[in-house]
């Protein structure tokens, strides 16, 4: 099966909490949270789907300022690694936000999340900001953008 890039829907949600926990175990955000953002995303939380099912996803949302939206979850599957999901997922991402009329995409990433940088980078994402403690002590971002124009 080829991998389908979709809208998350409720059914969903049990496997994207399975893949987030296994991605980021303690800091995983839980199921509920998921839930909510469905409501509040809609299609610009999408997943990625193969032949087990659900194997990635990628949870983006508008700002209150319309032409900024900003990245905010992104994992996908261990085994379905380095096959090009997440590439699929962000240019995904990337078409519906410039549908929208959305001009700055954003997103952050841990400094030492190399596979996450290359991925937001390998779409043309580039570094506009670092915050030593964007997510208080020990918590450093890289703050990446897009120019959708
Ligand atoms: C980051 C992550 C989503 C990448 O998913 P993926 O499906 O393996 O990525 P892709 O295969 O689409 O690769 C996209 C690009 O990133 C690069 N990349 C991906 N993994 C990499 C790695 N481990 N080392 C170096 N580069 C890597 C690829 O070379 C590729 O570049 P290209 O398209 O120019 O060839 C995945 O590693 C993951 O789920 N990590 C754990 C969760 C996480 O850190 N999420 C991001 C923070 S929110």
């Amino acid at each position: 099966m080829v991998t389908t890039i979709r809208a998350a829907a409720v059914a969903d949600l049990t496997r994207v909490a399975e893949i987030e926990q296994a991605s980021f175990g303690a800091t995983a955000f839980p199921c509920a949270v998921f839930r909510q953002h469905l409501d509040l995303s809609g299609d610009l939380f999408t997943v990625a789907e193969d032949t087990p099912g659900v194997v990635g996803f990628l949870l983006a949302a508008r700002s209150v300022a319309p032409e900024v939206a900003w990245l905010l979850d992104m994992a996908v599957d261990r085994s379905f690694r380095a096959r090009g999901i997440a590439r699929g997922l962000l240019t995904h991402t990337v078409d519906r936000c410039r549908s929208l009329g959305v001009v700055r995409l954003r997103g952050t990433v841990d400094p030492d999340n190399v596979p996450s940088q290359r991925a937001l980078h390998a779409i043309g994402f580039a570094e506009v900001a670092f915050d030593a403690a964007y997510f208080g002590s020990g918590g450093p971002r890289r703050i990446l953008e897009l120019d959708l124009r």
